[in-house]
């Protein structure tokens, strides 16, 4: 509906709709009112509106890592590192809302939480697509057998389905990989020049072969076996090689490569948007596991260790969702194979121009 020429605020925006969309169970007649429930039920909406955006910003950003041709220095991607942070921006207020749900106290719950079962925030087909979209893989996460049912307290077989869709679509993390993997700086038109700061040539790759020793030389004595993390996260030698942590979580050690050498030389004008998108997406697993911790505390203090109403163990459940559902811990761990600037090897002329970092 219009007034006069222009539009009207609440057609525009269907308030209508929206601000019709609360039925509180324990309102209806027969029971007894439940002030909280109202507010229970707008936080998830205003949760649901939120991951809606997310959605909207995370198909933008697989779309143009989707192309065969990612331009560095393109408008597209600078789209993407904007895009991403407001993803991030986002993220942290759904975080704050976590304070406001918990001026519910347990006793305001149990009030009408029977009412609610099986239905549970589990079932939040947004928060699926939002996790498939940015990589969490099925296999790695906690108790994946029973998180994706169609059986009381899972999904209808029309939310399964595009859930399951998602999933088998490249995710961001697996088009981040094969971005970072074509990324040209090695080939060995820009090392003929290169002068070997290590003529010990344990990696055929002059650059790697150096940074590997230099990095070698900056762990302490009880750090030594990094260096095998290194060797199998950058070098690809194979995983029974390593006794530390391999946190693959699906990268390949050519898009390692690239990636730890965006961060090493980020002060580049032309790695800028690269860096930073790379940093946003830890930032994004920053946040989503801080708003699963917080949630996770909140859930303790609602319901103890009784079962949720979606049907898992609860409390128990979320804490090992927490711990094992971040998606871009490789990235995330890059830090552990950083060396100080001033000890970075001076890249050669070839590359510096090639890359434009001069004229
Ligand atoms: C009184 C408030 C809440 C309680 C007691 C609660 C409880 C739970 C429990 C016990 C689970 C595990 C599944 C189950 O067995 O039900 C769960 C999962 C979940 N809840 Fe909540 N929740 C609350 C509020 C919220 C809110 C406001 C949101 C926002 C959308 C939300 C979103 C989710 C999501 C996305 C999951 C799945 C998490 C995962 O699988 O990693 N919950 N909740």
């Amino acid at each position: 509906m219009q007034t006069g020429n222009g539009q009207y605020y609440p057609s525009y925006l269907q308030l209508e709709k929206i601000l019709d969309a609360q039925t509180p169970l324990s309102f209806a007649e027969g029971q007894t009112p439940a002030h909280d429930e109202m507010l229970f039920i707008i936080i998830h909406q205003a949760y649901e509106l939120w991951f809606k955006q997310i959605l909207f910003e995370l198909e933008f950003v697989k779309k143009v890592f989707s192309k065969e041709k990612v331009d560095d220095n393109s408008e597209d991607l600078n789209l993407c590192r904007h895009r991403l942070q407001r993803v991030v921006r986002i993220l942290e207020l759904l975080n704050q809302q976590i304070t406001v749900l918990n001026t519910m106290t347990p006793l305001d719950f149990l009030e009408f939480r029977n009412l609610l079962t099986p239905a549970s925030g589990f079932q939040s087909k947004q928060f699926r697509l939002i996790e498939a979209t940015l990589g969490l893989q099925m296999e790695k996460r906690h108790q994946h057998d029973y998180y994706k049912r169609t059986n009381e307290g899972g999904f209808t077989q029309n939310d399964f389905q595009q859930i399951e869709s998602a999933e088998h679509t490249q995710s961001i993390l697996q088009l981040v990989n094969q971005w970072l993997e074509r990324m040209p700086f090695f080939d060995e038109k820009f090392w003929n020049n290169y002068q070997p700061l290590n003529n010990d040539k344990k990696v055929p790759h002059a650059f790697w072969n150096d940074y590997r020793s230099l990095y070698e030389m900056s762990l302490a004595e009880k750090e030594l076996h990094k260096l095998k993390d290194f060797d199998n996260q950058f070098l690809g030698l194979s995983a029974e090689q390593v006794i530390g942590d391999k946190t693959n979580n699906g990268m390949s050690d050519a898009a390692m490569r690239g990636a730890l050498f965006i961060m090493l030389y980020r002060d580049f004008p032309v790695f800028q948007t690269s860096f930073q998108i790379l940093d946003t997406l830890i930032e994004i697993d920053h946040w989503l596991s801080g708003w699963r911790h917080k949630h996770y505390v909140m859930v303790r203090r609602m319901i103890g260790m009784r079962v949720g109403t979606g049907n898992t163990t609860g409390a128990g459940y979320l804490d090992g969702a927490v711990q094992q559902h971040y998606i871009f811990k490789e990235l995330a761990s890059l830090s552990t194979y950083l060396i100080e600037r001033r000890k970075l090897p001076k890249l050669p002329e070839e590359l510096v121009r090639a890359l434009g970092f001069v004229s």
